[in-house]
Protein backbone atom coordinates (compact mmCIF):
# COMPACT_ATOMS: atom_id res chain seq x y z
CA UNK A 1 0.00 0.00 0.00
CA UNK A 2 3.09 2.54 1.40
CA UNK A 3 4.65 1.69 -2.31
CA UNK A 4 1.52 1.98 -4.32
CA UNK A 5 0.70 5.66 -2.60
CA UNK A 6 4.14 6.78 -3.03
CA UNK A 7 4.88 5.97 -6.54
CA UNK A 8 1.83 7.18 -7.18
CA UNK A 9 2.46 10.69 -6.11
CA UNK A 10 3.09 13.43 -8.13
CA UNK A 11 7.03 13.86 -6.39
CA UNK A 12 7.99 9.72 -6.57
CA UNK A 13 10.38 11.04 -9.44
CA UNK A 14 12.30 12.61 -6.38
CA UNK A 15 11.79 9.47 -4.23
CA UNK A 16 13.82 6.34 -4.16
CA UNK A 17 12.45 3.45 -2.24
CA UNK A 18 14.79 0.65 -0.62
CA UNK A 19 13.23 -1.96 1.10
CA UNK A 20 14.97 -4.28 3.35
CA UNK A 21 15.25 -4.13 7.07
CA UNK A 22 16.80 -0.73 8.23
CA UNK A 23 19.93 -1.69 9.48
CA UNK A 24 21.25 -4.53 7.24
CA UNK A 25 24.12 -4.84 5.77
CA UNK A 26 22.29 -4.79 2.47
CA UNK A 27 20.22 -1.98 2.94
CA UNK A 28 23.14 -0.19 4.15
CA UNK A 29 25.08 -0.71 0.88
CA UNK A 30 22.09 -0.08 -0.88
CA UNK A 31 21.41 3.83 1.01
CA UNK A 32 25.47 4.42 0.90
CA UNK A 33 25.49 3.43 -2.89
CA UNK A 34 22.19 5.82 -3.43
CA UNK A 35 24.11 8.64 -1.84
CA UNK A 36 26.09 11.46 -4.74
CA UNK A 37 29.52 12.27 -4.47
CA UNK A 38 29.33 15.69 -1.92
CA UNK A 39 25.74 15.41 -1.44
CA UNK A 40 23.99 17.39 1.53
CA UNK A 41 22.57 14.43 3.41
CA UNK A 42 19.85 14.29 6.20
CA UNK A 43 18.35 11.75 8.16
CA UNK A 44 15.51 11.02 9.94
CA UNK A 45 15.04 7.43 11.88
CA UNK A 46 11.14 6.76 12.04
CA UNK A 47 10.98 2.91 11.79
CA UNK A 48 11.39 -0.03 15.08
CA UNK A 49 10.94 2.49 18.15
CA UNK A 50 12.95 0.01 20.56
CA UNK A 51 16.10 0.88 21.82
CA UNK A 52 18.20 -1.57 20.45
CA UNK A 53 16.75 -0.93 17.19
CA UNK A 54 17.01 3.29 17.22
CA UNK A 55 20.87 2.65 18.87
CA UNK A 56 21.71 0.30 15.99
CA UNK A 57 20.20 2.53 13.17
CA UNK A 58 21.73 5.92 14.77
CA UNK A 59 25.24 4.14 14.91
CA UNK A 60 24.45 2.95 10.99
CA UNK A 61 22.84 6.05 10.11
CA UNK A 62 23.95 9.26 11.67
CA UNK A 63 27.83 8.83 10.21
CA UNK A 64 26.10 9.40 6.84
CA UNK A 65 24.81 13.30 8.07
CA UNK A 66 26.73 15.62 6.64
CA UNK A 67 27.80 18.46 8.18
CA UNK A 68 25.36 21.71 9.12
CA UNK A 69 22.57 19.17 8.69
CA UNK A 70 19.85 17.42 10.38
CA UNK A 71 19.72 14.21 12.10
CA UNK A 72 15.77 13.85 13.52
CA UNK A 73 15.04 10.60 15.92
CA UNK A 74 10.98 10.26 15.43
CA UNK A 75 8.95 9.36 18.29
CA UNK A 76 10.85 10.28 21.56
CA UNK A 77 7.63 11.85 23.48
CA UNK A 78 7.80 7.66 23.95
CA UNK A 79 10.21 8.48 26.64
CA UNK A 80 8.40 11.27 28.66
CA UNK A 81 5.33 9.03 29.01
CA UNK A 82 4.22 7.24 32.59
CA UNK A 83 4.14 3.87 32.19
CA UNK A 84 0.44 4.18 32.44
CA UNK A 85 0.21 6.53 29.62
CA UNK A 86 1.87 4.39 26.94
CA UNK A 87 0.47 3.68 23.90
CA UNK A 88 -0.65 -0.41 23.71
CA UNK A 89 -2.46 -0.69 20.10
CA UNK A 90 0.48 -0.83 18.46
CA UNK A 91 2.71 -4.08 17.64
CA UNK A 92 5.27 -3.04 20.24
CA UNK A 93 4.36 -1.96 23.69
CA UNK A 94 7.43 0.20 24.29
CA UNK A 95 7.94 1.02 28.27
CA UNK A 96 10.16 4.30 29.25
CA UNK A 97 13.69 2.91 29.08
CA UNK A 98 12.92 1.02 25.59
CA UNK A 99 12.63 3.76 22.92
CA UNK A 100 14.10 6.16 20.90
CA UNK A 101 14.96 9.05 23.76
CA UNK A 102 17.11 6.53 25.83
CA UNK A 103 18.63 5.59 22.39
CA UNK A 104 19.26 8.57 21.36
CA UNK A 105 21.36 9.98 24.73
CA UNK A 106 23.20 6.81 24.75
CA UNK A 107 24.25 7.34 21.33
CA UNK A 108 25.08 10.98 22.36
CA UNK A 109 27.48 9.79 24.41
CA UNK A 110 29.22 8.14 21.45
CA UNK A 111 29.48 11.25 19.28
CA UNK A 112 30.30 14.86 19.39
CA UNK A 113 29.08 15.39 15.89
CA UNK A 114 25.61 16.37 16.67
CA UNK A 115 23.54 19.14 18.75
CA UNK A 116 20.42 19.77 20.16
CA UNK A 117 18.90 22.13 17.53
CA UNK A 118 17.36 24.08 20.58
CA UNK A 119 15.40 26.88 17.88
CA UNK A 120 13.88 24.22 16.25
CA UNK A 121 12.83 21.90 19.15
CA UNK A 122 11.31 25.13 21.14
CA UNK A 123 9.03 25.79 17.93
CA UNK A 124 8.05 22.44 17.91
CA UNK A 125 5.13 23.02 20.57
CA UNK A 126 3.14 20.43 19.89
CA UNK A 127 5.40 17.14 18.88
CA UNK A 128 5.88 13.21 18.67
CA UNK A 129 9.53 14.14 18.81
CA UNK A 130 10.72 16.53 21.73
CA UNK A 131 14.37 16.81 22.05
CA UNK A 132 14.99 14.88 18.62
CA UNK A 133 16.30 17.03 16.01
CA UNK A 134 19.65 17.43 16.22
CA UNK A 135 22.05 19.55 13.86
CA UNK A 136 25.79 18.29 12.78
CA UNK A 137 27.64 20.55 13.55
CA UNK A 138 31.30 18.70 12.50
CA UNK A 139 32.45 16.49 9.84
C1 LIG B 1 6.11 4.70 12.57
S1 LIG B 1 5.99 4.04 10.92
C2 LIG B 1 6.66 5.39 10.06
C3 LIG B 1 6.62 5.29 8.60
C4 LIG B 1 7.12 6.54 7.84
N1 LIG B 1 8.35 7.06 8.43
C5 LIG B 1 6.06 7.59 7.81
O1 LIG B 1 6.19 8.64 8.47
O2 LIG B 1 5.06 7.39 7.13
C6 LIG B 1 7.25 2.81 11.02
C7 LIG B 1 7.51 2.02 9.76
O3 LIG B 1 8.77 1.35 9.91
C8 LIG B 1 8.66 0.02 9.45
N2 LIG B 1 9.66 -0.78 10.18
C9 LIG B 1 9.58 -1.29 11.42
N3 LIG B 1 10.71 -1.95 11.75
C10 LIG B 1 11.55 -1.82 10.68
C11 LIG B 1 12.86 -2.27 10.42
N4 LIG B 1 13.55 -2.99 11.31
N5 LIG B 1 13.41 -1.96 9.24
C12 LIG B 1 12.72 -1.23 8.32
N6 LIG B 1 11.47 -0.78 8.52
C13 LIG B 1 10.89 -1.07 9.68
C14 LIG B 1 7.23 -0.37 9.74
O4 LIG B 1 6.82 -1.39 8.88
C15 LIG B 1 6.50 0.96 9.45
O5 LIG B 1 6.16 1.03 8.09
Amino acid sequence: HNRQAIESHPMAHRVELIEGPSTSAETMAKVKASIPEGASVMVILDSDHSKAHVLDELRNYAPLVTDGHYLVVADTILGRYEPSQVPTKRSKVLLPGDEPLVALNDYLQETDRFELDTIINGKLVLSSSPGGYLRCVRS
